[in-house]
């Protein structure tokens, strides 16, 4: 595509991160799978992640990949914690770059959500009575032996030797990733999982240095981050997962996520990747009485993270990654163009349409003679235009 049709259009512009240029500002938000036989990918993930490369995805991110086998979340879940686990995606990865995608790892500890079921299965803690196919559940850890709530295990609380043990995990897993290729780290310290339960005072107990003041609730993080950075190439970006809330006014809050996006982007983080809650479980998905999707936390309507990511970018003056129900192509355009975020992750929309991105460009008028399309489409769907002109069919995708 040439930068005149690009115009002004900002989803389809380039950014350059460190020493590495994304393609355009859409990313796969990590999506979990359940799909792996001992945190080994299979076909399947090659078939799923695949599907966004040839949709001119821009980052395409694995799965929460498990830096080591009791911080899965599911006996389901990918790792990387040997390397077998390792070899098995490096040809998903020169899959994305052939298709002049990046490649990109969210790094992951399950913590005291770990050991549960696929959510098809119900997606509760695994117990003796309802594991399946071989299930087994395991014991999980936490920063306190305290739990998720109700009908969830009480972990077992790490101690110091313990903690140093998980962050070398994060490293080992790190130079994995980077020996097979991956071009972007995501730590994941979101959605209740081991980081995020450090920095919540709604999980977090302690009383030694890993615990108490909003300081000493970071140390994890900070340590993962740090440790990360340390084997993570300089030339490449850093990105963090948070939930920049929790919610409930006692818990994590966006000022606090605001001072560790300052910490980070101080030990080399790149981009504060803005979600939110988690820590007392799956955000259950309901509808208020007026109609509106709902969850504990808040109203789930379009973008409704999106204030999260612009607040980090402004206060802590880093890059942030918009995510959560960002489905329409204008909406897209927009947050970029108002200074709101950098990079706009799309989950659910992007599994329903794997081609969005090049259907989006169509319904920003980016790329009027399908020119984003792999060599291998391109002239045919050229082809199928001129046809569906010819026969009066509206062939535009329904993205706008
Ligand atoms: C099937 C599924 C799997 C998910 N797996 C992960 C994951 O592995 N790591 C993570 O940080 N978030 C995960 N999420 C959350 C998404 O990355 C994303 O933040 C969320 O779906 C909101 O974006 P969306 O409205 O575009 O789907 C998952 C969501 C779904 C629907």
């Amino acid at each position: 595509m040439s930068p005149n049709e690009v115009g002004s259009i900002k989803l389809f512009s380039p950014i350059k991160i460190r020493e590495l240029t994304l393609p355009n500002r859409i990313v796969l938000s990590p999506l979990c799978m359940y799909s792996a036989t001992d945190g080994i990918a299979n076909d399947w993930h090659f078939a799923h992640l695949s599907a966004f490369a040839r949709g001119r995805v821009g980052v395409i991110f694995t799965e929460a990949t498990a830096v080591e086998a009791r911080g899965r979340i599911t006996p389901h879940c990918i790792g990387i914690w040997n390397d077998a686990q390792a070899e098995a995606l490096r040809p998903i990865v020169r899959f994305i770059e052939e298709m002049g995608s990046v490649p990109a790892m969210q790094l992951a500890h399950a913590g005291r959500k770990a050991s549960t079921q696929k959510p098809w299965m119900g997606g509760k803690p695994l117990t003796d009575e309802n594991c399946v196919d071989g299930e087994v559940p395991w014991p999980v850890v936490g920063p306190s032996a305290n739990s998720v709530g109700q009908g969830w295990p009480t972990p077992h609380a790490l101690d110091v030797d313990e903690i140093a043990g998980i962050v070398k995990s994060f490293v080992d897993a790190a130079v994995r990733a980077r020996d097979v290729g991956f071009k972007i780290i995501e730590l994941h310290a979101a959605h209740g999982y081991l980081i995020h339960s450090f920095l919540s005072p709604l999980a977090n107990q302690r009383t030694d240095a890993y615990g108490g003041d909003l300081q000493n609730r970071m140390r994890f993080a900070l340590e993962v981050a740090d440790a990360v950075r340390a084997v993570w190439p300089q030339e490449l970006p850093l990105f963090c997962r948070l939930s920049a809330i929790d919610g409930p006014p006692d818990g994590w809050t966006i000022e606090d996520s605001v001072v560790l996006s300052r910490e980070l982007a101080t030990r080399g983080v790149d981009v504060i990747d803005c979600s939110s809650g988690g820590i007392a479980g799956a955000p259950r998905f309901r509808v208020s009485d007026s109609g509106k999707p709902m969850n504990t936390i808040m109203d789930r309507g379009p973008g409704f993270q999106v204030p999260l990511a612009e607040q980090v970018r402004q206060q802590a003056e880093i890059k942030t990654m918009a995510v959560g129900v960002i489905i329409n192509p204008h909406q897209a355009e927009q947050i970029l163009q108002s200074g709101q975020a950098d990079l706009v992750a799309m989950g659910r929309e992007l599994m329903y349409n794997p081609f969005w991105p090049l259907h989006a460009a169509q319904a920003l008028g980016a790329d009027a003679d399908y020119n984003m399309w792999p060599d291998q489409y391109r002239w045919a769907v050229h082809r199928r235009a001129q046809l569906a002109d010819y026969a009066g069919i509206q062939d535009k995708p329904e993205v706008s």
